[in-house]
């Protein structure tokens, strides 16, 4: 596995994390970016968009609302990406859980600011070979983006220092089927490319994330706060609102902010290591993450989050949205 003085989790504190942040808005997402861009620990370079809760048009639209809610600076690229996956049609998804046009009806009338010119694949890869071994990719949509960056520039790959998805469930039931969680049932070529491309991969699934839930109380309060971080907490109070109506739960797996949180503040998950991959045409486990955490004697360069401080996730999410009560510049 790395090298401990430079892997992630182990190697020395030196300052923000460099991250770009690959994502289908989708309310978890907002309240994954939003988080990203007010983490004293996390230096956001850029945003790019990837079709999957809603379409790539739907998914431009809502991320550059995210960004101007968040007060993110003007001049942050925002680079838009595939509009589907890399091997098959894309599925319109049939669960509104993200509420009207993918956030919950939040669509402020004035336009969004524009995205950044060029495509999200070849920015992506810029990027990586702009600063070799400093930028770490956070992926909290369908690894179709991803995937094509590996493919397209495949010197880019192990530019990064590492890569960080929200996706799979390793050994928890799925969300679309019984064995596959959304964003790799989304593009399950992508999804296995990306895993078996060899470059260390952390993986967030639903292992942890449906044991870290949000309470909709917690969002309640969130939602009564001032400014930007009422803004998101009615967001997050809708969407646990439709969780709970859905499932009977009064609180809701916030996936893409944990994805995040595992960059920032790390010591909230536990890990293990081994290889992985996703099973493709199985007419019933389209999409299964395959998470081999024997002694193989494969790569071992998949990490898979198996424990997660629940309530640390609680506060640390709490404590990241109230930064914005005080206005856009997180100054609360
Ligand atoms: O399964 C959870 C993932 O699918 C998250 O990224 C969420 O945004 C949904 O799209
Ligand atoms: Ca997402």
């Amino acid at each position: 596995m790395t090298d401990p003085s430079t892997d992630p989790l182990t190697g020395p504190a030196t300052g923000p994390v460099p991250v770009v942040i690959d994502c289908d808005p989708g309310v978890d997402d907002a309240v994954a970016l939003l988080l990203a861009l007010a983490s004293p620990h996390l230096d956001v370079r850029g945003v790019t968009t990837v079709a999957g809760n809603v379409s790539l048009t739907d998914v431009n639209r809502n991320a550059a609302h995210v960004l101007d809610l968040a007060g993110a600076p003007a001049d942050l690229p925002l680079v838009p990406g595939l509009a589907g996956p890399i091997a098959r049609t894309r599925r319109i998804r049939d669960e509104p859980m993200h509420g009207a046009g993918g956030l919950g009806g939040l669509l402020p009338a004035s336009p969004p600011r524009p995205l950044t010119p060029g495509h999200a694949v070849d920015w992506l890869a810029e990027q990586a070979l702009r600063s070799p071994g400093e930028l770490t990719l956070v992926a909290i949509g369908p690894l179709s983006n991803v995937a094509a960056v590996l493919a397209r520039h495949p010197e880019a790959g192990p530019a990064f220092r590492e890569i960080v998805v929200m996706g799979g469930a390793a050994f928890a039931q799925g969300n679309v089927t019984p064995a596959a969680e959304f964003n790799f049932h989304a593009d399950p070529e992508a999804a296995r490319y990306v895993l078996e491309s060899g470059l260390p991969v952390r993986i967030v699934g639903l292992d942890v994330t449906r044991a870290a839930l949000y309470p909709l109380e917690a969002a309640e309060h969130l939602a009564s706060l001032p400014g930007t971080a009422g803004t998101a907490g009615g967001l997050l109070r809708e969407y646990a609102r439709r969780y709970l109506d859905r499932f009977g739960v009064p609180a809701v797996p916030v996936h893409d902010a944990l994805a995040v949180a595992a960059v920032s503040d790390p010591e909230l998950l536990g890990w293990e290591e081994g290889s992985a991959s996703v099973e493709c045409s199985g007419e019933l486990t389209r999409g299964a993450l395959v998470a081999d955490l024997r002694t193989p004697d494969r790569a071992r360069n998949v990490r898979v989050a198996r424990t997660v401080d629940a309530d640390g996730f609680s506060a640390h999410l709490t404590e990241g949205i109230t930064r914005y009560a005080a206005g856009p510049d997180h100054t609360a």
